[in-house]
């Protein structure tokens, strides 16, 4: 379970701050698949990059299982990172110098898999999102939508307890988005893996199970799905962006 708990966040100092994140509080059960949502500049990213460690509060606390994050060792975060997290960044951060079958393997040789069965899971893991042909290419050879379908390969390799994704979708047509959600679902379904998902796509939110729009840094507001159909959950997705007020939700 992970608890957020009054959490601030401000950039700068000396009369140039800016309130990324202003009094978050929320309790995520574990498993749970959370979409987050709300214009540019809202604080989405920094919410994600805060409850996933990489990013320090300014104010509050985030407890992991009851354990609060300001009492975790640095040595201790980097192997829970490791071992636990998936990070589908907004920019992939896929390395430029390996191929893209290296950088989908590259958290698996980390964390000490035995290396031969690391090319049939990279294979099959390429072929489900269907970069299968392209694993001995650079990421500077393929296009936008292929490099996020290997960052998304990455994250999920390691069979994380998390997994964080901001804007997975965003470089990806429609039918591909829909095939990477599905796929997130089963992963939620299946390995019961927590999913902090931010996205501008309402349709891609209504695979989720609770959806948080932020503003202006602050909570603004939530629908949970519960026993709703998807539909019925999306329009509600549809009318909770409109509710934002005039703003490109991004
Ligand atoms: N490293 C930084 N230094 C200073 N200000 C920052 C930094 N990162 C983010 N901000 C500011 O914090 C606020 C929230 O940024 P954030 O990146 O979390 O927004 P976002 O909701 O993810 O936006 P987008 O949809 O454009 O990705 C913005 O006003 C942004 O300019
Ligand atoms: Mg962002």
């Amino acid at each position: 379970m992970i608890e957020v708990r009054n959490v601030e966040k401000y950039y700068g100092a000396n009369g140039n701050v800016t309130k990324a994140l202003d009094n978050i509080s929320f309790t995520s059960a574990d498993g749970e698949f959370l979409c987050i949502m709300g214009a540019s500049g809202s604080g989405k990213t920094t919410l994600l990059n805060c409850i996933s460690t990489l990013d320090s509060l300014s104010a509050g606390e985030i407890l992991f299982d009851g354990v609060p994050r300001s009492t975790i060792k640095e040595a201790e975060m980097a192997a829970f990172r490791r071992r636990n997290l998936g990070f589908v960044f907004q920019n992939y951060n896929l390395l430029d110098s390996l191929t893209l079958g290296e950088n989908i393997s590259l958290s698996l040789l980390v964390n000490a898999v035995d290396p031969a069965a690391v090319p049939a899971r990279v294979a099959q893991l390429a072929h489900e999102v269907g970069i299968e042909p392209l694993l001995d290419k650079f990421p500077s050879q393929v296009s936008g939508g292929e490099r996020q379908r290997c960052a998304f390969a990455r994250a999920i390799i390691n069979t994380p307890k998390l997994i964080f994704a901001d804007e997975p979708t965003g470089a990806l047509d429609s039918g591909s988005a829909m095939k990477l959600m599905q796929i997130m679902g089963a992963l939620n379904q299946t390995m019961h893996a927590s999913i902090f998902m931010v996205t501008h796509d309402a349709l891609c939110a209504s695979y989720a199970e609770r959806v948080l729009f932020l503003k202006d840094g602050k909570l603004f507001s939530e629908i949970v799905k519960g026993e709703k159909s998807k539909r019925d959950f999306y329009h509600e997705i549809l009318d909770g962006v409109s509710l934002l007020g005039g703003q490109t939700v991004c």
